[in-house]
């Protein structure tokens, strides 16, 4: 875009005592301001029209000269417009046109000139008019005497600039030049926080594709997951149906032949059995849907793991191993969903009793304590039953994995959301004398507490 201005008040104003280089310095200091190279083109023509000079730049592109600053008087430019029928912004000169003016670059000479002329060869190339005609009235002829320097940036031709006033002596070209040098810096850090500013903008667009891009991959692994979910209810829920339509079957079968009470009590309570295993299937595919959902409340450590212990010693294999709770009743009240967190205890206690041998201990730990200053949630259930086989244990936790002929390889795969849920990890360390499976998460406590254990004074 080109900076064309009239200059209102259009006299030198110069202090006759500054001189022209501190003037133009003055000048180029503001210019180093500015952001963007329409930017530096205006601050430094406002200057230079302040000091009751005029202002051309052209700058060269590839193909062309194209007007970029033009500072001057009222009448001058309106008479040019006039004459040319057409305002000067973005007027440009095609490259085939500009021979000379290409050269003037080139010549990476600043000089003074009696008669400066490169407007009008400007104006020629771009529109094939003459300005002589302007020449003769007083007020709209150009002023001759001036200095034109060539301007680089980056090292590299830029353009043209040229200052025009009557008071410019041979003497004024060095001040020119090194003003003409300073614009040329200031053009060059425009010029970089301009690429800055588009790579910017192609970032951020760049971005906001990606994040529609991770929305729509997120939308189809939810749809992915929710057919996973799918297959897998099918596929469990199949086989306890199977066994109570056989059942029934037998049910009808034996009423019919009017057999012994003993076999319809036996085929009643496979159908509860397997009612009963049918019901564990849906609440665990259940909450493994919607661990995402936590509903956190502050929890105490002693009171999840008790709870944890009298649900898993009213299950139906319960009875076979002791169950220890080791949590202090000291410990602060932590954040957590409690709803979610027993039943990823639970999991964790029924494989742990699963796994043991008869009259063992199932010892069930908790405590807050410090990791890397933080304070963290350290559960833990330890059993001492034969351990998990070396090639399973990359998979206990996948969906569906189980090594028992009535289990749903749910439970640690439950575990693993409820406690990702809470920000946390689960791990399992095991061998042949047992296993021992930690349920960490960031703890969040209350005041004081909390302070007194991130600076880890820390009870375990
Ligand atoms: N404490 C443990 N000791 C030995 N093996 C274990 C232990 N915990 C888990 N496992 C192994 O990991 C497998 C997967 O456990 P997971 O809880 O996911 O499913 P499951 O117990 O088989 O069935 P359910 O869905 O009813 O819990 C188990 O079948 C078992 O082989
Ligand atoms: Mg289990």
């Amino acid at each position: 875009m080109a900076c064309v201005s009239s200059i209102d008040g259009w006299e030198p104003r110069r202090d006759a005592g500054s001189s022209l280089v501190a003037s133009l310095s003055e000048v180029s200091a503001v210019v180093q301001r500015g952001r963007s190279t329409d930017d530096v083109l205006r601050i430094a023509g406002e200057g230079v029209a302040a000091l009751g000079m005029r202002l051309l730049v052209l700058q060269c592109t590839d193909d062309a000269f194209v007007l970029r600053a033009l500072f001057t008087a009222p009448a001058r430019l309106a008479a040019v417009e006039r004459t040319l029928g057409r305002s000067l912004k973005g007027l440009r000169a095609p490259a085939s046109e500009c021979a000379s003016l290409r050269e003037l670059v080139a010549a990476r000479r600043t000089t003074y000139c009696d008669h400066i002329d490169v407007f009008d060869r400007f104006v020629r190339a771009a529109t094939g008019q003459e300005l002589a005609a302007l020449e003769s009235a007083s007020t709209t002829a150009s002023i001759a005497n001036g200095v034109l320097a060539p301007l680089f940036v980056h090292d590299r031709p830029w353009g043209l600039l040229s200052l025009v006033s009557p008071r410019l002596t041979p003497d004024d070209a060095a001040a020119a030049r090194l003003f003409t040098s300073q614009i040329g810096s200031a053009l060059e850090a425009a010029e970089t926080i301009e690429a800055l500013e588009t790579k910017n903008r192609e970032l951020s667009s760049v971005n906001q594709e990606l994040s529609f891009a991770n929305a729509e991959l997120v939308k189809r692994e939810r749809l992915a997951a929710v057919g996973e979910l799918a297959a897998i209810v099918a596929h469990e829920v199949r086989n306890p149906l199977c066994v109570i339509f056989n059942a029934i079957t037998s049910l009808r079968r034996a009423l019919d032949d009017d057999a012994p009470r003993g076999t319809r009590a036996e085929l009643l309570e496979i159908l509860g059995d397997e009612a009963h295993r049918l019901n564990h299937i849906v609440a665990q595919m259940l909450d493994l849907a919607k661990p995402s959902a936590l509903r956190m409340q502050p929890t105490r450590l002693q009171d999840l793991l008790a709870g944890v212990v009298s649900a898993a010693a009213a299950s139906p294999d319960a009875g076979a191993v002791r169950f220890r709770v080791e949590a202090s009743p000291d410990e602060p009240a932590v954040d957590m969903d409690p709803r979610f967190m027993h039943q990823a205890m639970l999991n964790l206690v029924l494989n742990a009793m699963h796994a043991s041998p008869r009259g063992a201990d199932v010892v069930l730990s908790g405590a807050v304590t410090a990791v890397h200053g933080r304070p963290v949630v350290r559960l833990q259930v330890v059993d001492t039953g034969p351990g998990i086989p070396f090639e399973d244990r990359a998979r206990i936790f996948e969906p569906l994995f189980t090594t028992k002929s009535s289990g749903t390889g749910l439970g640690l795969s439950l575990v693993k959301r409820v406690v990702e849920a809470h920000a946390g990890e689960v791990t399992c360390s095991t061998d042949a004398s047992g296993s021992v499976f930690v349920v960490t998460f960031p703890a969040t406590v209350a005041g004081d507490t909390l302070r007194e254990r991130e600076s880890g004074v820390v009870a375990t």
